[in-house]
């Protein structure tokens, strides 16, 4: 299915765009199932769309006690690290709204990573059976990785609805969705902001003739990829 584009003048009205439509999302799945599923991306960008959504008008869109949020991936970190994508989320959303505690499902990064992820398919498995989640957002790096499923990593072919990867290139673990739990989500966003990320952007969607298989090209979820970019990280679409 052919990839949805909403293209934002800039960073500021991206944010506010995606924002806007992650509160949309969210309420109206909760009026039709009377709950949401949503996995946060890590890393940089999203921090302003999360704040966003937890300030008015926004925060009062959504019935937060029926919200459960999941984690796309996790550095293998304590969560008060510096790196912790759940730090990152907890500072600029998770601790301004009222999702309850154990509506917030953290993957364990400052474990085993292995016993991390077995624990996290499990609990995935448990709260949500088949772990089909409502709406997966990810974030993009520059070699075309979603969540942490990075080029030439084993994590690209596992089966698993979870794992840990090892990330050569980054010298450090990760636990991340596997391609299997991204592509059964209800809904897949894709947050992608700045010139740095022009060319993976059109490399991602205009893979040039015998150009390198990106992760990102492995994202093919039933329904359409939602794909949220400012004017600069859309400049070679
Ligand atoms: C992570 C993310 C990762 C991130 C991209 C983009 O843990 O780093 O899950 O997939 O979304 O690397 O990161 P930025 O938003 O910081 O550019």
């Amino acid at each position: 299915m052919a990839p949805e584009l909403h293209i934002a003048d800039n960073a500021e009205a991206l944010r506010q765009l995606a924002a806007d439509h992650l509160a949309h999302e969210i309420s109206a799945g909760i009026r039709e199932a009377g709950a949401f599923h949503l996995a946060l991306a890590g890393g940089s960008t999203p921090a302003g769309v999360y704040r966003r959504l937890a300030e008015p008008p926004l925060r009062e869109r959504i019935e937060w006690s029926r919200l459960h949020i999941w984690f796309g991936d996790e550095r293998c970190v304590p969560p008060d690290h510096e790196a912790s994508n759940f730090r990152m989320a907890s500072e600029s959303f998770l601790a301004r709204v009222p999702v309850p505690y154990q509506q917030v499902h953290r993957i364990e990064g400052e474990g085993d990573p292995h016993e991390a992820a077995r624990r996290y398919a499990e609990r995935l498995d448990r709260i949500l059976p088949g772990g089909r989640l409502d709406l997966v957002l990810l974030g993009l790096g520059p070699d075309g990785h979603v969540a942490s499923v990075f080029p030439d990593t084993a994590i690209l072919e596992q089966e698993e609805a979870v794992a840990a990867v090892y990330v050569e290139a980054l010298k450090s673990w990760r636990i991340s969705l596997t391609l299997r739990t991204i592509n059964q989500a209800a809904r897949v966003v894709l947050l992608v902001s700045g010139r740095e990320k022009a060319e993976v952007v059109g490399q991602a969607l205009h893979p040039p003739p015998g150009a390198p298989d990106l992760p990102v090209h492995r994202v093919r979820p039933a329904g359409p990829v939602r794909w949220f970019l400012d004017r600069d990280a859309a400049r070679d679409v």
